[in-house]
């Protein structure tokens, strides 16, 4: 395939092979060294607990970028404390790898949330200068992985209202100098954000 098709590809999320061969670390490697983390986000990835994060089939550079955020204390994360201070670079991008080539599980959204939730994900709220969400995280919301957008189809709604309502109080900040995640949850109410977690738990 020439590079420009590849990328086209890449960058509509549709070419699994290219993408496996593109990941940072090595997945079978990370297997072994993501032992410990399987205890809260599931052996595959696939957390049980709606507070745990699903990490099966997130982008590596995202993953990759959450790890060195949370273990240079840019990202609070207590549950975590003291797991990461022992890997290395190679070792994080392993686990990130590993991770990243996982099915990724999806759950359900409450049926009387949804179009709210979908009106607010794909048309954003143009009266007060808020994007869609599809435009970095895509409209099936896979994301963007070479990009560092996380994917968030499927992902516990507990989990996704706790980041919304947390970027909106500025207790993560780690979303980058544009505040890209902050400025945008800024304009969601407490209902948006359980119409549009409820959304992408079921979104695939
Ligand atoms: C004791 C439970 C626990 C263990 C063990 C654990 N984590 Fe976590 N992890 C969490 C929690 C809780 C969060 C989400 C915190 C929050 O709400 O912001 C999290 C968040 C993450 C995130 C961010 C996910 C995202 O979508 O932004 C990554 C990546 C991650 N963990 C990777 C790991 C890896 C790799 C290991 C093993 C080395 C590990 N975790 C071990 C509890 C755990
Ligand atoms: C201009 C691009 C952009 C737009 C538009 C956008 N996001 Fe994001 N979003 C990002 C980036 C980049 C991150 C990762 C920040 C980081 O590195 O921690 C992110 C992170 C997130 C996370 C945290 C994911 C996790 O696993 O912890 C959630 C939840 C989220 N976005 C939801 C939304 C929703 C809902 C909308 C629409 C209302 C939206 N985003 C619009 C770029 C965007």
């Amino acid at each position: 395939m020439n590079k420009i098709l590849v990328s086209l590809l890449l960058s509509l999320g549709i070419c699994g092979a290219t993408q496996a061969a593109d990941l940072i670390g090595n997945a079978a490697a990370g297997q072994t060294k993501a032992a410990v983390c399987g205890a809260c986000h599931g052996p595959d990835g696939n957390s049980m607990a709606p507070n745990f994060p699903k990490l099966a089939g997130q982008g590596d550079r995202y993953l990759l970028k959450q790890l060195h955020d949370i273990k240079d204390g840019k990202r609070t994360v207590l549950e975590m404390t003291g797991l990461l201070t022992n890997l290395s670079d190679q070792d994080m991008a392993d686990i990130a790898a590993y991770f990243s080539s996982q099915k990724g599980s999806v759950g359900a959204a409450d049926p009387n949330l949804v179009a709210k939730g979908e009106a607010l994900f794909r048309g954003g709220k143009l009266d007060q200068g808020m994007p869609s969400c599809i435009g970095c995280h895509s409209p099936d919301g896979a994301g963007n992985s070479p990009a560092g957008f996380p994917h968030l189809g499927g992902q516990h709604a507990a989990y996704i209202a706790k980041q919304l309502t947390a970027f909106r109080e500025g207790e993560r900040t780690n979303d980058g100098d544009t505040t890209v995640m902050r400025s945008i949850a800024a304009k969601l109410s407490n209902k948006d954000i359980e119409a549009l977690s409820q959304y992408i738990q079921g979104l695939h």
